[in-house]
């Protein structure tokens, strides 16, 4: 069928992973590459049968839906002039490292009505999809919640350490958290934060207390330098005499009341595109992009979302005090 031509802007670690996926979708075309080193497009286009082009404004005119998997400074920038095109956007995360910026990100995408898709895979991990299917469903209903995002280090790729190319260590590893507080429990009403430059010079240790809208609140911690020690990610759910319990994206446990056993899905065995939620966010984009849903298209993030956890990231940052 291949309906929509899609490009790449960046081509490194993550496009790999998009690329290997859409290939094998049917409605997909894969067009054009742009990458500022010419050796990484050159090598990319050949190992998907993709051309590359000279600049991102010409990868943008040959595509239908553009990819930007740009490092994270540069996804403002590159999504405009997507969007500048009128052509649709599947962007890495961040949004934007600021809320000026995210603002400007919203209203393009609003003036333009295409669809924007925000690279938030793990809202689609079998992991977290089981988790909010037990908090819709009522059979949890959360009161308050433990969670910790940590990293093993902040050296690859290089750039990670750098808040200038990131915006920050939340802006590159936690905000994957603290979208999940969003679309587990609701909107943020207010958050406390601590945080220190432990490590690394940009602030690299966070301890906050998140209190929801709807009256949930949980504690939350992130650290970017613990090593890969098993479970750098867990988030811990406490019902009425109930609790759902991740292990990093491979296992969920949970346990209803105090005389039934504990349940355990184990997801450990599956590829890691799927286990991490990367094959089914682009499933859904394309989906998006030709007007089909297969009843999950409001799980994935919008543009809103994005908007939305810039504003939580920019006033932790500000409670904490010490810049990025
Ligand atoms: N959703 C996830 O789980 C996930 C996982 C990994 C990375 N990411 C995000 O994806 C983005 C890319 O990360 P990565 O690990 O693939 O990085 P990477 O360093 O492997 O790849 C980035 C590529 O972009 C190219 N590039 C840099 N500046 C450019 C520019 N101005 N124009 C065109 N090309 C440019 C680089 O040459 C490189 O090939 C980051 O924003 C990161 O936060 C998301």
């Amino acid at each position: 069928m291949n309906d929509i031509t899609i490009g790449i802007i960046g081509t490194g670690a993550i496009a790999r992973t998009h690329a290997g996926i859409l290939q094998r979708n049917d409605a997909v075309k894969l067009g054009s590459v742009y990458d500022v080193r010419k050796d990484s497009g050159e090598r990319f286009a050949a190992d998907f049968g993709m051309q590359t082009l000279s600049s991102a404004e010409d990868v943008i005119a040959d595509s239908d839906a553009v990819y930007v998997t740009v490092p994270n400074k540069f996804h403002v920038e590159m999504t405009l002039k997507v969007l500048s095109q009128g052509k649709h956007v599947f962007c890495e995360k961040p949004f934007a490292l600021n809320l000026t910026d995210a603002r400007m990100i919203v209203d393009a995408v609003e003036k333009k009505g295409v669809v924007y898709q925000l690279g938030f895979s793990r809202r689609l991990a079998p992991v977290y999809k089981k988790m909010k299917e037990l908090i819709t469903s009522g059979e949890l209903k959360p009161k308050s919640f433990n969670i910790k995002m940590n990293r093993g280090e902040l050296q690859v790729p290089p750039w990670t350490s750098d808040s200038k190319i990131t915006g920050g260590f939340l802006f590159e590893s936690t905000l994957h958290l603290i979208d999940m507080t969003r679309y587990l429990f609701g909107e943020v009403k207010e958050v406390t934060a601590v945080g220190s430059k432990s490590v690394y010079p940009c602030v690299d240790d966070f301890s906050m207390i998140f209190e929801m809208e709807n009256g949930i609140h949980g504690v939350f911690s992130s650290s970017a330098h613990t090593t890969w020690i098993f479970p750098f990610e867990r988030v811990e759910i406490y019902g009425d005499h109930a609790s759902i319990v991740s292990d990093e994206m491979e296992a969920v446990s949970y346990c209803m009341d105090l005389n039934t056993p504990v349940e355990k899905l184990n997801f450990s065995t599956l590829p890691v595109d799927e286990r991490w939620g990367f094959t089914e966010e682009n499933e859904i984009f394309v989906d998006r992009l030709l007007g089909r849903d297969s009843g999950e298209n409001d799980l994935v993030a919008t543009h809103l979302d994005g908007y939305k956890n810039v504003e939580i990231m920019e006033d932790i940052y500000e409670k904490v005090g010490l810049g990025r």
